[in-house]
Formats: C-alpha cells, structure tokens, sequence
C-alpha cells in the first residue's frame, strides 16, 4: 500500500438523518493516511492514535431562548428541540460550543427563561456557552448566580465585575472529545455590545489584552485551541491576526451564517446566527503538528420537518410551569406606570375591543371574524398565556400600566384587540360619547396606521413574511377596506 487514500465516508450521519428526518446532511470526508503510519500503526501498537485525528464541532450562536419554536406560524425552523435532533442522527461525538446571545433578554422571566436553556444546552451534550451582548446586558449580581448555577460552563475571559474586575464566568474551559483535547477561550468584543446595554456593575475588558491574559494557562495540554467570539466578522479576522493560537475563531454577531469557510493568519473563522434556527458545523483532520487538514464546514438549517425532541421540550414545559407561578416585575402596575408623569394629564387608558362595539358594528364583526379575534386561546392551547415572551403580541396593551396583565388570567383585554393597533381608546370614546350627547367636538384623533404598524408582531419567526396587499385585504375594515 503505497500513499492510500482512505476514505472514510460518514455514512451513519447520512443514512441516519435521511431516516429519520427525511433531509439529507451532506458530508463526507476524506482523511489521509500515509502508509508509513499505517504500517507503524500495524505491526506496533494496534490501538496507537491514528497520526490525524478528528477535529468535529458544533456551533450555535444566536439562540436568544428559544428552547423550541414559538409556533406562531407552520413554517417555524429554530429550537435546541431540533439542534438535538440533528446532533442526535450526527451519531458522533462533537466539541458542542455556543458563540452567546444564548438569552433572550435581561428581564426577569428571560432570567429564569435562561435557567432551562442552560439544562437544555447540559442535555445537548455542550461543552461550553459563550457570554454574548444579552448576557453582558445582565446586572452584575444576576449574571454571577446565573454563571455559579449553570449546568454547563459560562466562559468570558473578558466580561468582569466592574469593581473587582474579576472575569464573571470561566475565561476559559478545556474539553476532551473523541481523544482530542480542546482549550476555549470567551470574549465578547465592546464594539458588539452598546455602552448603555452593560448590564450593572459589569465591565468589558479589552479582548486581546483578556485573552492574553489567559492564554497561557488555556493553551496547556490542549490540542485545538478554540476562540469563541461574540463580535462581528472584521473583528473576528482582528484576533486571527493578533492571535496565531487559535486554530479556530467562532463566532458571532453576524447577519447571516457564514457562507463559506474564512482563513484568517492561522485561524479558521466560522459564523452563525438566526435565534436557533442555523447551526454551524466544522470538521477537520488534526495533524500531529497542530494543523488542521481538509477543513470543511457546514450550515444546518433546521426545518419544520425536523421533529422536535421530546427531551428538550420538557425543559420549555419546565420554564413555562416556573414562570406561571413566579411573580415578576412585568406583573407589577405601578412599575410600568410609565405615562403616570405628575402635573401631566394621565394618557388614554385601554378600554378593551367590546368598548368599540356598538358605535362601530361594522368593523367589530370584521374583527370577530378574524384571526386576531382568536389570538388568545392560541396561546392556551400552548400552555404558554403566562409566558410573558408571547404575551405582548397576542393580547391588548401588555406591559404598559392599563394594559392586559397575567393577573387578569385571559378574562379582558386579551386578543390582538382594536386598541393592540389604534392605541388605548378611553379618551376617544369618552370623547365620542359626549359628541353624541352634547354635540361637544372630539380633540382627540386616533393616529392613521400603516404596514410598520404591523410588522411589530408580523416578523421574523413570528410571522409568514409579512405582505400588506395580502395580509390587509383579509381584515380590511374602516374606511380604507
Ligand atoms: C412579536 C410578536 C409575537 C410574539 C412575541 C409571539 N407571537 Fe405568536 N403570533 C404572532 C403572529 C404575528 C402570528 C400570526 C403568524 C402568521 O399567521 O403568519 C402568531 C401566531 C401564533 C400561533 C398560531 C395561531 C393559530 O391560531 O394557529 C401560535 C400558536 C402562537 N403564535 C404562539 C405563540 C407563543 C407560544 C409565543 C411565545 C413563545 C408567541 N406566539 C409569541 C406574533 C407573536
Ligand atoms: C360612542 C361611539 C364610539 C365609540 C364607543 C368608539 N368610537 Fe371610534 N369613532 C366614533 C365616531 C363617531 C368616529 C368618527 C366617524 C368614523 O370614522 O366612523 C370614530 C372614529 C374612529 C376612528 C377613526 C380615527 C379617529 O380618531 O377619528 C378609529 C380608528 C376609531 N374610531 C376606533 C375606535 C376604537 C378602537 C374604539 C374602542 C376603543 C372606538 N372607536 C370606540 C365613535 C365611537
Ligand atoms: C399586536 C400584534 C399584532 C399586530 C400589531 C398585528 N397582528 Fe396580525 N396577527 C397577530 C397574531 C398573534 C395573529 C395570529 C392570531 C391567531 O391565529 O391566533 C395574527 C394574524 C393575522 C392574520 C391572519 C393570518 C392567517 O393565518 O390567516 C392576518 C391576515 C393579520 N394578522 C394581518 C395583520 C395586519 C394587516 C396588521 C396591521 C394592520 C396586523 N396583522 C397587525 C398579531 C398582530
Ligand atoms: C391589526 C390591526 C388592527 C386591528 C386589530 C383593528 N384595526 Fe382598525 N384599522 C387598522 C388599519 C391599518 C386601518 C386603516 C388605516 C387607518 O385608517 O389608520 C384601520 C382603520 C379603522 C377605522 C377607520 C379609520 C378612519 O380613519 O376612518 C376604524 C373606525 C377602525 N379601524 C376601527 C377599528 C375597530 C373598532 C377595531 C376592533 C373591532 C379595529 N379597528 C381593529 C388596523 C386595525
């Protein structure tokens, strides 16, 4: 056997993924080996290491706490509910990393939301999950207790508390996987992160001067040395050129997931993004110097015929059951007593749809009759009405003082209601009211409404893509239908 090429084909993950979930992942991947390893291999130890190793990760980024998809239209694709379906067909061991913005805000309930996407990231076998821009949003307190609890290592070398400038999460992890050693280093980059969205108390290090730092202590013993990096690409390819290090650059606070495969000095840079929806893949042969061969990587988009694993959604079932019970900041009135400024006249209030009914007959029927009327029980039937990250976009006026609250418990002010769209309408009608009885002129004028005023709830994965001429005509009322 002289210079073989063996080719090892990565048949299981094919056949596996085409069995069970109906698409295919491409890949094979072709490892060298020289026949003077194959020989040593052979009559020396049987079980020596193959002289090229497999070097295989999984990347997420993005994630922004959608342990599953919300459901709010039949073409949804993110979830980790899915990611574990990909990784479980995947059938080998991976490096599982995430690039952050794994939360999905800094409120309380995101908080707690956040609690159970760490379990759901301990039951996708990750290796460690990355301080992005939302977590870096998190108050200093709330970011140490959520970092001291999680299942799954928090790295940052570079988020600090502000006082002690003490890293508020590993700066660095190591792993072993399939008998490759990996050491990974967290930043995030300052200019990804606004001045105002620091949570309190906490403080952005300069990356290279946080990565020198902890390089040395990160690098010892590992084979592939991992740079997870919340920060756009330029940035990305800034820490390639500073750092010769880092076989691998991850990341980040990109648009969309990276289309091909960047080289940057030493480093290869992989991107993704796309709240769940994208995850990234890398694979590689890992020379005995260090280098890696044949790299190759790989987006998987999640689609919705991608089954959902019944595993991870029992940590969405157990996020939903806390958040019913536990009083929240959201819940309180007089903290979203925003329009309450003293000397100043109180705003309209939210009144509720039935208020409008009997001088607008015409358009309440219309309204009856549509989608928005029912958007409500669409979120009881998904058990997630107290879940205050659907709330918003399926009732009238939640988190502002007179809007909707969990407290009413579906019985007024739910639905996308009139006011959802036109704003709260108590001056409005008390106004047309006394037009009707005294003649009196109303001062008060409903501002016209456009598409814009739609796309607060129709986008992203909320939505179908959104289509004025096709969306209106299908609740057309008032003047303009
Ligand atoms: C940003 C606004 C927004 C948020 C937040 C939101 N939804 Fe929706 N939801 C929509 C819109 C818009 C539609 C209609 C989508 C369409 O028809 O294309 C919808 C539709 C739905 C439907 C389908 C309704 C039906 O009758 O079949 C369900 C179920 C749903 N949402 C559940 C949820 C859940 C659960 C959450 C929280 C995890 C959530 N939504 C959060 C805007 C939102
Ligand atoms: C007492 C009767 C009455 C009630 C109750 C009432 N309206 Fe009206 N509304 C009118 C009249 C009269 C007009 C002016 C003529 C027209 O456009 O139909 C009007 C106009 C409007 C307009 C056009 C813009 C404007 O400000 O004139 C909107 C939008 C509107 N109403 C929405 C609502 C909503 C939403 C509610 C419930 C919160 C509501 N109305 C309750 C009588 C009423
Ligand atoms: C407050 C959030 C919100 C706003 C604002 C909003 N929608 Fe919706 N819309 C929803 C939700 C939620 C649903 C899903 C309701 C359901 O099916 O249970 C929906 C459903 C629809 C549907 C039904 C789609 C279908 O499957 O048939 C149409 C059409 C629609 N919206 C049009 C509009 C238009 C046009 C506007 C702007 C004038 C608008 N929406 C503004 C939340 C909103
Ligand atoms: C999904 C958003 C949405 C909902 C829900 C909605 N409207 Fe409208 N409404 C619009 C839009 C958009 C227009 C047309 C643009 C405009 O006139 O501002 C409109 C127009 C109107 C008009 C005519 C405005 C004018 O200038 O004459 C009235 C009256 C009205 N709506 C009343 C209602 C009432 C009453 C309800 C509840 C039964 C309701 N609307 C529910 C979005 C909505």
């Amino acid at each position: 056997m002289t210079n073989d090429e063996i080719r090892m084909t990565n048949e299981f993950r094919e056949t596996k993924a085409k069995r069970h979930l109906g698409f295919v992942i491409h890949s094979s991947f072709v490892i060298r080996i020289s026949s003077l390893a194959l020989l040593l291999a052979s009559c020396d130890k049987p079980a020596a290491l193959p002289q090229q190793r497999p070097v295989r990760v999984h990347l997420t980024c993005d994630v922004n706490g959608r342990i599953e998809p919300c459901g709010c239209f039949t073409g949804q694709f993110g979830g980790l509910s899915r990611t574990q379906t990909v990784l479980m067909a995947e059938g080998k061991p991976t490096l599982r990393v995430d690039a952050g913005d794994s939360i999905g805000g800094a409120e309380d309930y995101h908080v707690i939301q956040f609690k159970h996407v760490l379990q759901a990231f301990k039951s996708l076998g990750f290796h460690a999950v990355n301080l992005g821009r939302r977590e870096a949003a998190l108050d200093v307190e709330t970011l140490r207790k959520v970092a001291a609890d999680s299942p799954v290592p928090l790295v940052s070398a570079n988020v600090v508390d502000a006082r002690t400038q003490e890293p508020m999460a590993r700066p660095w992890v190591q792993a072993t996987v399939d008998g490759v050693r990996y050491g990974i280093v967290g930043v995030v980059d300052p200019k990804s992160v606004g001045e105002t969205d620091l949570g309190a108390g906490v403080e952005l290090l300069d990356p290279a001067s946080a990565i020198t730092k902890h390089l040395p202590e990160a690098k010892k013993d590992v084979d592939v040395l991992v740079l997870l990096t919340f920060a756009r690409e330029e940035r990305m390819k800034e820490l390639a050129a500073q750092f010769f290090e880092f076989q691998l650059i991850l990341g980040g606070d990109v648009r969309q997931p990276s289309q091909e495969l960047l080289r940057a000095n030493r480093s290869y840079i992989l991107a993704t993004t796309n709240q769940s929806r994208a995850l990234g893949f890398f694979q590689a042969a890992l020379k005995p110097d260090g280098t890696l061969e044949q790299p190759k990587q790989e987006i998987i988009f999640m689609a919705d015929d991608i089954p959902q694993d019944e595993g991870i959604i029992a940590h969405a079932e157990a996020y939903r059951a806390e958040v019913r019970t536990t009083k929240l900041a959201i819940d309180d009135p007089q903290r979203t007593r925003d329009d309450a400024v003293p000397g100043v006249r109180v705003a309209a209030r939210y009144v509720g749809s039935e208020a409008c009914a009997a001088c607008h007959a015409e358009d309440y029927a219309i309204w009856q009759k549509s989608a928005h009327s029912m958007a409500f029980p669409a979120l009881q039937r998904r058990e997630s009405e107290a879940d205050p990250s659907c709330i918003g976009c399926h009732t009238i006026g939640f988190g502002t003082e007179s809007g909707y609250r969990r407290e009413f418990a579906g019985k007024r002010l739910t639905q996308v209601g009139c006011e959802s769209c036109h704003g709260p309408g108590s001056t409005h009608v008390e106004q047309r009211n006394a037009q009707r009885t005294q003649g009196r002129e109303p001062g008060f004028k409903f501002r016209p409404l456009a598409a814009a005023d739609c796309v607060t709830c129709h986008h992203g994965e909320f939505s179908r893509p959104f289509e004025w001429e096709e969306f209106w005509k299908l609740i057309a009322h008032g003047k303009k239908k």
